[in-house]
């Protein structure tokens, strides 16, 4: 009951974030990838950490730079990250899936650069490891966090990610909204459970959101062991 109370709500907790875009190699010196800032995911690490957590973020390629002083891992692909996941999975109270993850990468990696012939040239591309969902998969105590972007339909894909991917909690966004999604300061985001729609959180930065998903994670952390 105490801890309820207390500012440092998640003291004690170690939280595993994952930010940024990856980056799926064509060649040496070409690459597939998105164009997550890793703001969010950022906000998300410094959110937890300000409520007392024991932070690690997980990053791919990101424009903003990691909170100071919050540790962190630099990944380059969907299967980097996946790997850097599974040495921390056990340690992990909470893991939030901020990322934005290729959803599919070269089925080849050219060890040389790839030389140019002929008009036209088509790349085979081949579907990556969904994290978040083998994650879901192996979940025994971990709350496991998921995000989603959606141009439409947002409660409806919101809520059937959350199921496929077994998470305790699902942000969307609907990076269609002025003040959201990629890039921006601030979002405009939408917090699901099991049961359906928790919060629909009206335009703000993208730390006051952060620290209020973080907040009800923490809630619902304790709310758990009652
Ligand atoms: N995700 C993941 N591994 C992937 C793809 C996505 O872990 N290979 C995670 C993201 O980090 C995010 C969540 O799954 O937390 C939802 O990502 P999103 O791209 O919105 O959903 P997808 O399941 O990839 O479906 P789609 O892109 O078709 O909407
Ligand atoms: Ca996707």
């Amino acid at each position: 009951r105490q801890m309820r109370l207390s500012s440092k709500p998640l003291k004690g907790r170690r939280v595993i974030v994952t930010a940024g875009a990856t980056v799926e190699r064509i060649d040496p010196v070409r690459y597939i990838t998105n164009d997550s800032s890793g703001k969010m995911g950022f906000a998300i690490a410094a959110a937890a950490r300000d409520l007392g957590a024991d932070v690690h973020l997980i990053m791919g390629s990101t424009q903003a730079s990691p909170p100071q002083g919050i540790p962190h891992t630099r990944v380059e692909s969907a299967q980097d990250m996946y790997d850097a996941l599974q040495e921390v999975w056990e340690t992990a109270d909470i893991v939030v899936k901020a990322a934005a993850v290729a959803d599919y990468r070269p089925k080849e990696q050219f060890d040389r650069k790839i030389k140019k012939s002929g008009d036209q040239m088509s790349l085979e591309l081949v579907k990556t490891v969904d994290i978040l969902e083998s994650l879901g998969r192996m979940k025994t105590t971990q709350f496991l966090i998921g995000f989603a972007a959606e141009t439409n339909d947002l409660d409806k894909y919101a809520m059937d990610k959350l199921r496929r991917k077994n998470c305790d909690l699902l942000v969307a966004n609907d990076v269609t909204q002025e003040g959201a999604g990629f890039g921006t300061d601030t979002n405009v985001v939408s917090i699901f459970d099991s049961s359906g729609l928790v919060e629909a959180l009206p335009l703000m930065s993208k730390e006051m959101a952060a620290l209020r998903i973080m907040e009800l994670a923490a809630e619902r952390l304790a709310g758990a062991l009652d």
